[in-house]
């Protein structure tokens, strides 16, 4: 747990935010996948606290940064903070991606701001990654200019065509792969669950192996109250389901243990 300073919280559009936090003990040791546990407001109404993904760090400044969407009321409240404002976070917390091997091009899969989650791997990994970004129309799209800004190949699908393919960002994956004959590719797909569920199908159609990240709401993040579980297959016993808690055993998930039929 740490006291962060805010930096900067500023509008990267829409409704998407980018903050900023100085916290040294964190920038150093977050890894990508894994969230921080943000402690919004001390009023009695916002107690618990608020998961998000780690964007981006940076160990030479000591600065972590999450990028947000407002949805509700504790998002409301964070926008509001101003430099200079302190918020509590508990992190980093739950599970990494795994770097792949240099010879293996690493494919981020993104929904919403699931290309936050995803974006240390550009750093993490030694092969340039791709990203396959979906969204509903082109002004939803989040961070892709940020993948490109690291030299890294962005396909987009929309699903009303205003912006790169029109169509699920699933539909990207054929191509990819068509375009590469022989390439070894691995996959980390993170943003809502309809498509997580059918990135985990399309990827086991093809072959092809990869992390998840499944994000479920959560209370307390640490392990605690059971309240953030979710159905994992049993890689031994493929028709056989339990429960596992999204914070300390996920958020990421190995291909072989996404359940489909949530
Ligand atoms: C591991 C993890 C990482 C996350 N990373 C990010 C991130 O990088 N950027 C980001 O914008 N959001 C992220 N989220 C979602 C974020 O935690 C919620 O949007 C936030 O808690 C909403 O708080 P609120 O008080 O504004 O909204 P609330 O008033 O609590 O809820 C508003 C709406 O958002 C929905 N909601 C709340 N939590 C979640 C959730 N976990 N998943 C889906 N829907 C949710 C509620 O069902 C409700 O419909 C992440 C969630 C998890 C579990
Ligand atoms: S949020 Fe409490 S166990 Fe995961």
């Amino acid at each position: 747990m740490a006291q962060a300073i805010i930096q900067e919280n500023s509008i990267l559009h829409g409704d998407y935010r980018k903050i900023v936090f100085a916290v040294p003990e964190m920038a150093n040791t977050a890894k990508a996948g894994q969230f921080v546990h943000v402690r919004i407001d001390e009023r009695l109404d916002h107690m618990l606290r608020r998961p998000f993904s780690i964007h981006d760090t940076d160990p030479a400044k000591g600065t972590l940064t999450v990028v947000y969407k407002i949805v509700g009321a504790g998002t409301h409240i964070l926008a509001e903070k101003t430099p200079g404002e302190c918020c509590d976070l508990l992190g980093p917390l739950g599970t990494t991606f795994t770097p792949c091997a240099d010879d293996v091009v690493p494919v981020a899969v993104a929904g919403g701001y699931g290309s936050a989650a995803t974006f240390l791997l550009t750093r993490e990994c030694k092969q340039k990654v791709v990203l396959l970004i979906g969204a509903r129309t082109q002004s939803e799209l989040v961070l892709d200019d940020a993948y490109r800004a690291c030299g890294c190949d962005v396909r987009v699908a929309t699903d009303d065509g205003s912006c790169g393919v029109k169509g699920r960002v699933t539909a990207l994956i054929a191509p990819l792969l068509a375009e590469n004959p022989g390439k070894k590719f691995f996959f980390y797909g993170c943003g809502p669950l309809p498509m997580l569920l059918a990135l985990a199908k399309t990827l086991r159609e093809l072959g092809l192996d990869g992390e998840l990240s499944m994000d479920e709401i959560m209370c307390c993040g640490v392990g605690a109250c059971f309240g953030c579980v979710v159905k994992v297959n049993d890689p031994a016993s493929p028709q056989k389901w339990h429960y596992e808690r999204s914070c300390v055993d996920g958020p990421v998930f190995p291909l072989e243990k996404i359940y489909l039929e949530h």
